[in-house]
């Protein structure tokens, strides 16, 4: 029993993925790949992709948005853990990194289940409102520019079903976020404002987990 979350060290770090995470053979081949990349630590921890697989088994989910796809590895983990006839919008503005993502997606067989579009994603999400998708996607991640999350999170909830969960990372911002200051970039005073309004949002119903650099979930009601 503890009633505070411990912080995790090395050891601790690598317990926790010896016992606690499964990853597909193409999966663990990409995090080994992206960890030699300049940007290395865009790629969410291992035992978060695993907790997104794990979700989306949970709720059923067969159709995935995510914005900020990177190396594709978020992508992948939820796109394995999809039934056969499953679909992922993946949103990212990056042919460098996601060329990566393409060459891992067809490694592991399920290219043909993910869409990804190139262009800033809040036009992705405006075309997916204009196609008329309300409520069509069980499962969300938003891993991108942190200026435009409220603009994401709103999106998503008219894009997710209700029962769907919006997945957000980074919500601390290596604890930034607490207390911005005057010189900290606009996205620290963006998500300072916007995880402050979560708890009372009544459209959602709100898990905060301390895992990676904060994961917040947002079960849309
Ligand atoms: C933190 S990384 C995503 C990591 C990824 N989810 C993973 O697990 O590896 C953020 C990504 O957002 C993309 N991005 C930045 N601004 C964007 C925008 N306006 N629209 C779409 N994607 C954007 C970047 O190109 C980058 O690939």
């Amino acid at each position: 029993m503890t009633r505070q979350s411990i912080p995790l060290d090395h050891s601790l770090t690598d317990y926790l993925h010896a016992i606690g995470v499964t990853e597909h053979p193409v999966l663990r081949e990409l995090r080994e790949f992206t960890a030699g990349h300049r940007l290395a630590k865009m790629q969410i921890a291992p035992e978060q992709g695993q907790f997104m697989g794990w979700l989306a088994r949970l709720i059923g989910a067969r159709r995935y948005l995510e914005i900020g796809v990177f190396t594709g590895y978020s992508a992948l983990a939820v796109a394995l853990a999809l039934p056969e006839d499953g679909e992922v919008v993946a949103c990212d503005v990056s042919d460098e990194f996601t060329r990566v993502a393409r060459e891992y997606w067809h490694k592991a067989g399920v290219a043909e289940r993910i869409h990804l579009t190139l262009q800033p994603a809040l036009y992705t999400l405006q075309a997916l409102l204009d196609a008329g998708r309300h409520n069509d996607f069980d499962l969300a991640f938003i891993d991108a520019d942190k200026p435009s999350t409220p603009a994401y999170f709103e999106a998503c909830l008219q894009l997710v079903r209700p029962g769907g969960v919006i997945v957000l990372d980074n919500i601390f911002l290596g604890g930034r976020v607490i207390a911005p200051q005057d010189n900290d970039p606009p996205g620290v005073h963006t998500m300072h404002a916007f995880n402050a309004g979560l708890a009372a949002d009544p459209r959602i119903r709100l898990s905060v987990l301390p895992m990676g650099d904060g994961m917040t979930l947002a079960m849309k009601l």
